[in-house]
């Protein structure tokens, strides 16, 4: 039976069209049943309108970057109803706890654009550059209660070139993580 998904992203949602995209070419066997944001302009919900894929905005409560516990209570409530099988994170920025986590136990993936444990948090990119790394890269790993801090599950390298900025160094690593997180689904889907 084909893995039911819900994806969550604050975002453009490339990595949530990656997912479609490796659905619909036949790499993963799945269904995203829900397309969750806290942004209501967010692009990943057009996505999934787009694709006939029910797309809602959590209330937060009016928290910037607070995910409070009575939302992730109640999105935790919605993802159960919808009989969903693992939770990705795609361009998610709030830190999800126990609510969430306890509802579904290593069944919560994320992926973050630097090779953890190095530059975890935002922008992890512009933290690469800066700090004059040669190589950065991405990662998709287990979510707990830290910040990106959960069991590595999946890493692509990246080289840092001499001129990059840093929206061609994110560009760059974009490419990776779209082939990289269809492909870290299937290997969490195996130690089901
Ligand atoms: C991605 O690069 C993802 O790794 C990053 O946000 C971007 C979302 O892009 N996530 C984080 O920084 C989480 N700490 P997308 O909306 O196009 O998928």
């Amino acid at each position: 039976m084909s893995l039911r998904l819900a994806v969550l992203g604050s975002g453009s949602g490339s990595n949530c069209q990656s997912i479609f995209n490796a659905i619909d070419d036949g790499r993963l066997d799945a269904e995203v049943v829900i397309v969750l944001s806290d942004h209501a302009d967010a692009y990943i919900l057009e996505r999934a309108r787009q694709r006939g894929v029910r797309a809602e905005v959590m209330d937060c409560g009016g928290f910037k970057n607070k995910f409070p516990l009575e939302c992730q209570e109640s999105v935790a409530a919605l993802l159960k109803e919808l009989k969903v099988d693992m939770v990705c994170l795609a361009g998610f920025m709030r830190l999800v706890k126990e609510p969430l986590l306890r509802a579904f136990p290593n069944r919560i993936l994320n992926i973050h654009p630097a090779l953890l444990p190095a530059f975890p948090g935002v922008e992890a990119w512009k933290q690469a550059l800066e700090a004059g790394a040669e190589t950065t890269g991405c990662t998709v790993h287990y979510v707990d209660a830290g910040m990106d801090t959960g069991e590595i599950i999946m890493q692509s390298h990246v080289p840092v070139m001499p001129d990059d900025t840093a929206q061609s160094l994110h560009a760059r690593i974009q490419v990776q993580e779209h082939i990289l997180y269809p492909a870290a689904i299937l290997s969490a889907v195996a130690r089901l």
